[in-house]
């Protein structure tokens, strides 16, 4: 395998933590609350892949945002103008997991970084700088500036464009398995951090797989 000399992450489930809003959620939406936030989450992306497929593009945070709308719809529960501000604001300040800090500092010090995300820079950058992450990546790269989102190959190109390396010789870092098929298929050298889920039936594996981002090696 070509030496890896980049990591490039993922942002949403990868570096920061999409549950971080349940206490939120759970204020708001009570027993409801877990049915709501899946299927957030699952629309969210849906609305990803289908805006980019009618060529629809909006940013992320309006994609989150009509997504949050849909599944309070689903679920029969009103929700307020006031409401959907506030959880919105808190998406654009979630909570990085715990070992995230530490596992860039480690890595910053033999290998370049970045963050590849489908959300809109402005929202990325406020994530990135509440979470105190800036200091360890070159780049913060959004597909914003292809106007869609993951997995269309252009956008994955987006990071070899930024880092001026081939695609084999950076580890693309991931735990959404639709994101790690579609960073494989592009050609990254692939990590999917499996937080207990299965992998796509897209015939893209993962090259490797790992249970936590601090257990990343940089001898892939
Ligand atoms: C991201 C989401 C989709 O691109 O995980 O950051």
């Amino acid at each position: 395998m070509d030496k890896i000399n980049s990591f490039v992450f993922d942002a949403y489930g990868t570096l920061f933590n999409v549950n971080s809003l349940d206490v939120r959620l759970t204020h708001y939406f009570g027993d409801q609350a877990e049915a709501i936030s899946a299927t957030w989450r699952r629309k969210q992306l849906e609305y990803t892949w289908l805006r980019a497929l009618m060529q629809r593009y909006v940013p992320f945070s309006q994609v989150t945002r009509e997504a949050l709308t849909y599944a309070c719809q689903l679920a029969n529960v009103k929700l307020t103008d006031k409401i959907c501000t506030d959880l919105l604001q808190r998406y654009g300040i979630l909570k990085a997991y715990p070992e995230v800090t530490d596992t860039l500092q480690r890595l910053s010090q033999t290998h370049r970084l970045a963050v590849l995300s489908n959300a809109d820079p402005a929202f990325l950058e406020r994530a990135v700088q509440y979470n105190q992450l800036g200091s360890y990546l070159e780049a913060v790269l959004s597909t914003d500036t292809l106007q869609t989102f993951k997995t269309v190959p252009p956008v994955y190109q987006l990071a070899v464009d930024a880092l001026q390396i081939p695609p084999k010789q950076i580890a693309f870092v991931t735990s959404n398995p639709w994101d790690a098929a579609g960073a494989k298929s592009f050609g990254f050298t692939t990590v999917w951090i499996n937080r207990g889920t299965i992998p796509e039936q897209l015939g893209f594996a993962a090259d490797t797989e790992i249970s936590h981002i601090q257990d990343l090696a940089t001898d892939l």
